[in-house]
């Protein structure tokens, strides 16, 4: 499959991952995943893409510099070729040793209505400010924290007595739906320019 190659970089228990991956085995998302990389070797994630038989990489992060590891990473998945890279619950922000090689490429996920509440507990953060509504966020990835070009948004409501669980867990299940459409929409952009030659 051409120019549809997906690189997956999670550090958790990957359940975006999942759905990509489920979108794709549906035939709902024409793509393929040509890698899926970790940061931490124990993410739930990172077995489930070896239960897959996906190409599955171990890179630990601890203890190594920001842009070192950044290099490192390039060069990992570089042999894969991949033409969208997708951040998938990958607990870093990463920086232009990395960005440079995908230039508006790389797609993050974040759990709310971006630009509010960006960086870590954006759900307590939604539930502490009093938002009536909140969701979720596909956006190009650049060197700050949750911050770029929106591609995709869901809107979730935020419901009386909620809890910072139940509000994740159904904004959740919006990130599961609008991750793989991001995906299809940004593949078929760069699809677009490539037949235009820009
Ligand atoms: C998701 O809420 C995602 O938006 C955020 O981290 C969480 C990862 O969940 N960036 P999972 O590992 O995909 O289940």
């Amino acid at each position: 499959m051409n120019n549809r190659r997906l690189a997956i970089l999670l550090s958790g228990r990957g359940s975006n991952f999942i759905a990509i991956h489920e979108a794709i085995q549906r035939g709902d998302l024409n793509a393929e995943i040509c890698c899926v990389v970790s940061n931490v070797p124990e993410a739930a994630g990172l077995a489930r893409a070896r239960e897959y038989g996906l190409t599955s990489i171990c890179l630990p992060s601890r203890g190594i510099d920001r842009a070192q590891y950044d290099r490192m990473l390039a060069e990992k998945i570089r042999p894969f070729n991949p033409n969208l890279v997708c951040m998938a619950g990958f607990m870093r922000i990463l920086t232009q040793e990395f960005l440079r090689e995908y230039p508006g490429r790389v797609l993050n996920i974040h759990p709310a209505l971006l630009p509010s509440f960006p960086g870590l507990h954006a759900q307590r953060q939604a539930l502490q400010y009093g938002v009536k509504v909140s969701g979720c966020t596909v956006h190009i990835a650049d060197e700050g924290v949750d911050t770029g070009p929106i591609v995709l948004q869901r809107v979730v409501e935020v419901l009386e007595g909620d809890t910072e669980e139940l509000l994740s867990e159904r904004i959740l299940k919006q990130e599961h739906e609008i991750y793989w459409r991001a995906i299809a929409l940004v593949l078929d952009r760069m699809k677009q320019k490539e037949a235009c030659g820009s």
